[in-house]
């Protein structure tokens, strides 16, 4: 039961444009409130944006792109990533641009792809994850922990969604556009009905066996 949840969610891409009822966001995000953090502070913010907020947000997302306003609040480098890491990242990248056709080689037409994703791939809803202005990395793996259970949540709600890292990068512009204040913004959360006939939700990516990322020691 718990390991068809845990392996039936997977990164959603592609949404039908039914929003999700307000009592079912309201139990999914209640339930992921569950989630574990140290000394039970529960450091996340969680800003969950619909309806005209939604459309909003995804113009000034797009615009931030367009005119390379990036402002991430958390440091990002292709150099945080290993050699294994990377073989890894490359696998999962080969499988999506697979599937929706584009080469390996098609550097345009991946950023094309890349750039269309900040409408939250047509998701109704997007739920942005702020960690504390100190950014402390216990404090921001505690937001991590909720958002694989609000993932978990959502899945067990019926709804699809799909984190977005990239919309990390317009912290500014996410901040400005729905008028807040602080916090430092992890990723985005986009969400709602997967789209059944879509191939890019057919993508599965596999994991790495057990020994290499885990040992026991007796
Ligand atoms: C923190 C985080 C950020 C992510 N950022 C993006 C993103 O910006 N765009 C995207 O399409 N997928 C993003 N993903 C989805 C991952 O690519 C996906 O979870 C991974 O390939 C494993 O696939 P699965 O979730 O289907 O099992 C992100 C996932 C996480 C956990």
């Amino acid at each position: 039961m718990v390991g068809q949840l845990i392996r039936g969610r997977r990164a959603t891409r592609a949404f039908l444009p039914d929003p999700v009822p307000e009592d079912t966001m309201e139990a999914a995000f209640a339930l992921a409130g569950a989630a574990p953090s140290n000394s039970n502070a529960q450091p996340w913010r969680v800003e969950v944006v619909s309806g005209a907020a939604r459309d909003r947000l995804a113009e000034a997302v797009k615009t931030a792109h367009r005119t390379g306003r990036r402002t991430a609040d958390f440091p990002y480098s292709e150099a945080i990533y290993s050699t294994v890491h990377q073989r890894r990242r490359a696998a999962a990248g080969a499988a999506l641009y697979g599937a929706l056709g584009i080469d390996r080689d098609a550097h345009e037409l991946r950023a094309a792809y890349d750039a269309s994703s900040l409408g939250f791939y047509e998701a109704p809803h997007v739920a942005l994850l702020f960690a504390p202005d100190s950014g402390d990395p216990r404090l921001t793996a505690d937001v991590g922990m909720y958002a694989q259970t609000l993932l978990l949540s959502l899945a067990a709600h019926g709804v699809a969604s799909c984190p977005q890292g990239l919309l990390s990068f317009y912290a500014d512009t996410v901040r400005e556009t729905l008028g807040l204040t602080g916090g430092k913004l992890l990723f985005g959360i986009a969400f709602g009905y997967a789209d059944p006939g879509a191939a890019v939700n057919a993508v599965a990516v596999g994991r790495e066996p057990l020994g290499e990322t885990t040992r026991f020691h007796r």
